[in-house]
């Protein structure tokens, strides 16, 4: 009898376990990321590891027609060029309704060449135009797509050059500017949004092996992007406004 009861009980226990209403299924349903420049170095790395992990991952590339890492990781492929209004405005429309989780403002230009007093300013409008600018421009086109995500999260990828605490050289005029600016957007976004659930954060995410970082550099693009992605997945809405480091530190300002 007691045998007959506990088979019961275990029949119970796994019909509920299996059962799934489409309001359960959709609160499984796999989060979505976007990741602007994701057609190489650290935009392609996550692409491809936010795929492997299971999300959907649209990834924007200036030229989609050439992006065939990007398209083999599985992403959706969207033009996408940050200094363009009518490039962000053409990607907003098509991407009218659809939630996102986390938005990854990832493409940037350097100059390493960028030397005072022989800087090139039009050079260093350009660099603004991407790293700051660029950011400023999807964030604002995308904020619906953003509000209507579970996850809120809007991530910068800024740099230790942009740190004004770290700075004991000089050089890379324009790049240094660049991240320092796109820091404090972060934080006045971080501030405007957090009562709407938002978590707003910058990342270093350390000397890359990656066109920009040169193969010199410290970390591979797979070191920095499981960082990252290990700090993205344990933010708190306490974190919001900070500047973190992809091994888990924070960084200066
Ligand atoms: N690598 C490092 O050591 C390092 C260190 C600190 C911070 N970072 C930051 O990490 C981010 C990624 O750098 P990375 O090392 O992966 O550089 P990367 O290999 O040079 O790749 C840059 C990406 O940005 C895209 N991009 C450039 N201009 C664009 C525009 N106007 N519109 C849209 N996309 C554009 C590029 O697209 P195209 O292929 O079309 O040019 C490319 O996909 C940057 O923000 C960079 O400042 C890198």
């Amino acid at each position: 009898m007691r045998r007959l009861i506990s088979s019961i009980l275990i029949v119970f226990a796994v019909g509920l376990s299996g059962a799934t209403s489409p309001a359960s299924a959709d609160a499984h349903a796999s989060p979505v990321v976007l990741i602007t420049g994701a057609n190489r170095g650290l935009g392609l790395e996550f692409a491809r590891q936010y795929g492997d992990a299971g999300w959907q991952v649209i990834g924007t590339a200036r030229k989609p027609d050439t992006a065939a890492d990007l398209r083999e990781t599985g992403a959706r492929v969207m033009q996408l060029d940050v200094t363009s209004a009518d490039s962000v405005a053409q990607l907003a429309a098509e991407l009218d309704g659809q939630p996102i989780d986390l938005l990854i403002n990832n493409a940037g230009v350097l100059d390493r060449n960028s030397a005072f007093p022989d800087v090139d300013l039009a050079t260093v409008e350009w660099i603004l135009d991407v790293n700051v600018l660029g950011p400023m421009r999807v964030t604002q086109a995308l904020l619906p797509n953003l509000s209507a995500g579970d996850r809120k999260t809007i991530v910068g990828i800024s740099s230790g050059l942009g740190s004004l605490a770290q700075n004991e050289s000089g050089g890379l005029y324009g790049y240094r500017e660049s991240k320092v600016a796109l820091n404090m957007f972060t934080r006045s976004l971080a501030n405007e949004l957090r009562d709407d659930g938002f978590i707003v954060i910058a990342m270093n995410p350390g000397w890359v092996q990656t066109d920009m970082g040169g193969e010199n550099a410290a970390l591979t693009p797979e070191q920095s992007i499981n960082g990252i992605r290990s700090v993205i997945d344990g933010l708190t809405p306490e974190d919001t406004g900070s500047f973190r480091v992809y091994n888990g530190g924070t960084n200066p300002w």
